[in-house]
């Protein structure tokens, strides 16, 4: 959702800019830009990838040792040249990156205009670098004076950048509801929406707070304020993340290495929590709010995407072994609702990035409400994590390509520990089966080694289905979440139309859609409703469908029903989602490449959405 790079320091900023725009390219990819002083302000913005920009500044100068960039995700105005970021004040001192929404952009840019500054753009970003520029005109404010009561006319949210060329010394950022890290390196600071731009340089970082701003200068210094002017002592940390973790490692894609990390990421996740030998399960963060869990009359999750599906799986875990009720919310419905949050309740927020904004949103009004929240989260230091009063981290490491894979099964890994701590101290799971599941969760990274060994078979199947317009997902039970999160990798990176169900819930309505060109791919590993999934295939087939049918392993009678099978290893049920998730993310994947789409950046799809 548009990403941040700025660089101030005693070498060239371009290349750092450049390798920074490309390493935040999965957080929106319709156009970049970059602004330099040296020591006039030039500006390079090219709708499309970075790689664009970079063709283009092969023939313009491109020195300075400061600089700003940006990759952006269109919310106001098409992607475009001209859209794109930096914008730049009327009289080209000013350049400015943001990412973010403006809400009261419309009525600012009326009185910005009526002074006499000419926009260029349809963006609200625009307004924000006109405003700062009047301000520091007539109200005779040096920038960061200026920047700061620009801020405060403001309605909404932003990261932002500012240069000026009259201040070369100088670079202010500011945030509000968008994520700015800010690197320290030996003689440079940057500033990025991320840490993935600053970690070849250095690991150590702040992490911005709401309604701060920074004053990064060329000697090295830096002062962090808030926005009423009192300086704040920085927070400085190591960052947890190499460079190998942000590189493809010699697979074609992000995603095809990300699935392949799975068995690795499963077990990092649960390294140091539970021990099956030893008959214990410990997350910390969940010792931390102990009372609350114990107390909770019903546990809430909130999220989006992928890791609302990873809630649903949560549902089914909770419920099954901690016996609490669960309630799985849209965060962007829940937090418009005006729903019924009780003090007693755990609201428990699901976010690979920790940076959603609708998540974050739900969260506070849960805050707000008494409730305590808790955060299962994938970066370490996002937002959601510092507002959530305790949490647990994945461990699945940075996750570049857009169609979530890793971090969806470590949610899964990390709620089922959870699950199994509270359903223990509650007393509501049986202690033998309790011991099982440890076994049984031990052995499956192995056991996704043996699903991705798969691949070819799947990429057979995958022929099947490219050229097909539309595809049905069905599972019952813990399989139903599963479904719906294969459907949904399907559309988001082949473009086909596609639908998760519930089984049973088939011939209400999507059975009137199955012909010879409907592909339906079936959840089929459940040992409580098989027989009731066998019928259901037998109905798919009886309308000629095309039934790929994932068994588990030894499977003979749904076999002979389906035109192709695809056997995982066996697991206890709670389990099986850890499974069955991988074969759809293959077929997902291999169906995307046989289309020729983009895997990686599919069109209009962001990896972290930090506006409503
Ligand atoms: C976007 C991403 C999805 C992700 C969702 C929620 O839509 O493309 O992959 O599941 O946001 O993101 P979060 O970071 O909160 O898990």
């Amino acid at each position: 959702m548009c990403g941040i790079v700025a660089y101030i320091g005693g070498d060239a900023a371009f290349p750092v800019l450049i390798k920074g725009l490309q390493r935040l390219e999965y957080r929106g990819y319709d156009s970049a830009g970059i602004a330099l002083l040296d020591p006039l302000l030039s500006v390079y913005k090219k709708q499309g990838k970075v790689a664009g920009l970079l063709e283009f500044a092969r023939d313009v100068p491109t020195a300075g040792k400061v600089g700003i960039g940006h990759t952006r995700w269109a919310t106001h105005g098409v992607p475009s040249d001209v859209n794109a970021h930096p914008h730049v004040s009327s009289d080209g001192e000013i350049a400015l990156v943001h990412n973010g929404i403006i809400e009261n952009y419309s009525l600012l840019k009326t009185a910005l205009e009526n002074q006499g500054h000419r926009f260029v753009s349809e963006t609200d970003t625009e307004v924000l670098v006109h405003l700062i520029a009047e301000i520091k005109s007539r109200e005779s404010a040096d920038l960061e004076e200026a920047v700061r009561l620009a801020l405060q006319r403001v309605v909404g949210a932003y990261a932002i950048v500012v240069m000026d060329a009259a201040r070369p010394d100088i670079l202010i950022g500011a945030r509000k509801s968008s994520p700015l890290v800010l690197g320290i390196g030996a003689d440079a600071l940057y500033l990025a929406s991320d840490a993935t731009p600053i970690v070849e340089y250095t690991n150590k970082v702040v992490y911005l707070q709401d309604e701060e701003l920074v004053v990064l200068r060329s000697d090295g210094t830096f002062e962090i304020k808030t926005m009423q002017n009192e300086l704040m002592p920085p927070f400085i940390q190591e960052l947890d993340i190499n460079i190998e973790m942000l590189e493809k490692g010699g697979f074609e894609h992000f995603m095809l290495k990300e699935i392949h990390d799975q068995p690795r990421t499963i077990a990092e996740c649960m390294r140091g929590r539970i021990h099956a030998a030893e008959g214990w399960v410990h997350l910390g963060g969940m010792e931390v709010c102990s009372d609350a869990f114990m107390n909770a009359q019903r546990l809430i999750f909130a999220a989006c995407g992928t890791s609302w599906h990873a809630g649903l799986i949560a549902e089914y875990l909770f419920e099954d072994l901690a016996r609490i009720p669960v309630e799985v919310e849209y965060a962007s419905e829940f937090r418009y609702r005006n729903p019924v949050i009780a003090e007693q309740d755990v609201v428990i927020a699901i976010s690979q990035s920790g940076e959603t904004a609708d998540t974050l949103a739900a969260l506070e009004l849960a805050k707000a409400r008494g409730a305590t929240t808790y955060g299962v989260v994938n970066v370490v230091g996002s937002s959601i994590a510092r507002v959530t009063d305790a949490g647990s981290y994945i461990h699945a490491g940075p996750e570049i390509g857009v169609a979530s894979t890793k971090a969806f099964t470590a949610q899964v890994t990390l709620l089922t520990l959870m699950a199994l701590q509270m359903g223990l101290k509650k007393g509501t799971l049986d202690p033998v089966f309790f011991r099982e599941l440890l076994h049984e969760l031990e052995a499956i990274p192995g056991k996704v080694q043996a699903v991705l060994a798969m691949d070819k078979l799947i990429q057979q199947i995958a022929v099947e289905i490219k050229d097909k317009p539309n595809a049905l997902y069905l599972g019952r039970g813990y399989n139903f979440p599963v479904a719906l999160e294969g459907a949904l990798k399907l559309k988001e990176i082949s473009y086909i139309h596609a639908e998760g169900y519930p089984a049973a819930e088939m011939k209400h309505g999507p059975i009137a859609l199955i012909d010879e060109e409907m592909p339906v791919i079936v959840l089929a590993t459940n040992k409580s409703a098989y027989e009731k999934i066998a019928s259901n295939i037998q109905e798919v087939k009886a309308r000629k469908g095309l039934v790929i049918a994932i068994v588990s392993r030894g499977d003979t009678q749904i076999r002979a029903m389906a035109d192709y099978t695809l056997e995982i290893p066996d697991t206890l049920e709670p389990l099986t989602p850890l499974l069955a998730a991988i074969p759809l993310q293959l077929l997902a994947y291999h169906i995307a490449v046989m289309r020729g789409c983009d895997v990686d950046q599919p069109r209009n799809l962001a990896k972290s959405v930090t506006v409503e």
